[in-house]
């Protein structure tokens, strides 16, 4: 085996440290894992335009920094693969979460572009896209959720925010949500193999939100989807929820 070069970035804790620990374990070769990123959730006009650069500067540009370092070595060696810590955010938007899908979208963009011309190289790129992961991350974001000062918005937002989104947030992560061990497993799993994709969705149960965007170039089935299914049909979100988790403990016992 040739010299081994692993780069995880973001590795103090969630899915960069179950990535890293798994990359030490296989002793696998020359793998730059850009995963550090931050969240942020709530009414647009409660957030200021520096927290929004702050967000993009670690989320977007943590990673346009990395390879831009990492690419002429890369190119001069032919070989390497750019890994990426995405999210289904970076495909679909998701009501509150305006900036941190705006910089995902920015990751996928970024990827999606320059993977052509890394392909010139023999450079491989994975952009992989969790759905709800239960780490830090959401700790952290929903604990300032609940602190934050939402005087700046109308109350019928507010309350949508309080009312709605944090609560059906929650039961999200609580139903769907994976373990960052199952997320570097398949990460694993996805950028060991022959021909990478350049996409990998490590949710299964969260497939079917993703999918809508692509059965309607027009934008109008995700919109009103998942319009219906926050403000019209209460009882339609918790059954479907119900019916996911079922099915994840049923694949759980395989
Ligand atoms: N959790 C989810 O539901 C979820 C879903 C989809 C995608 N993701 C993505 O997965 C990645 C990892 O998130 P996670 O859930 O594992 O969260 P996490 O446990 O909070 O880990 C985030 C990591 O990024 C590091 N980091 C944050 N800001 C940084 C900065 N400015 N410079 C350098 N490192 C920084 C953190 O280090 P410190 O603690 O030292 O700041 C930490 O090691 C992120 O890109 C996130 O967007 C998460």
């Amino acid at each position: 085996m040739g010299p081994r070069r692993v780069l995880v970035t973001g590795c103090s804790s969630g899915i960069g440290l179950a990535v890293a620990a798994r990359l030490a374990k296989d002793e696998l070769r020359r793998f730059e894992v850009n995963n550090a990123g931050v969240g942020m959730i709530g009414p647009l006009e409660c957030q200021s335009i520096d927290a929004m650069k702050n967000l993009f500067d670690t989320n977007f540009f943590g990673l346009a920094r990395l390879v831009k370092e990492l690419l002429p070595d890369m190119k001069r060696r032919q070989s390497g693969h750019i890994v990426v810590m995405s999210s289904v955010m970076g495909i679909q938007g998701l009501l509150f979460n305006d900036v941190y899908s705006a910089s995902k979208f920015a990751v996928e963009g970024f990827c999606e572009s320059l993977a052509v011309q890394a392909m010139k190289f023999s450079i491989k790129t994975t952009l992989v896209e969790p759905g709800p992961v239960v780490t830090e991350f959401e700790r952290k974001v929903l604990e300032d959720a609940e602190k934050m000062d939402l005087s700046g918005t109308d109350e019928e937002t507010a309350k949508i925010f309080r009312e709605v989104y944090l609560p059906y947030s929650k039961k999200i992560f609580s139903s769907l949500g994976q373990t960052p061990e199952e997320v570097a497993e398949q990460t694993i799993k996805v950028i060991t193999a022959k021909e990478p994709p350049l996409r990998h969705q490590t949710n299964r149960l969260y497939m079917p939100m993703t999918a809508l965007k692509h059965a309607d170039p027009t934008g109008r089935l995700p919109l009103d989807t998942f319009y219906k299914m926050i403000f019209k049909h209460d009882s339609v979100f918790n059954a479907t929820l119900g019916v996911l988790r079922m099915l994840q403990r049923g694949a759980g016992k395989k």
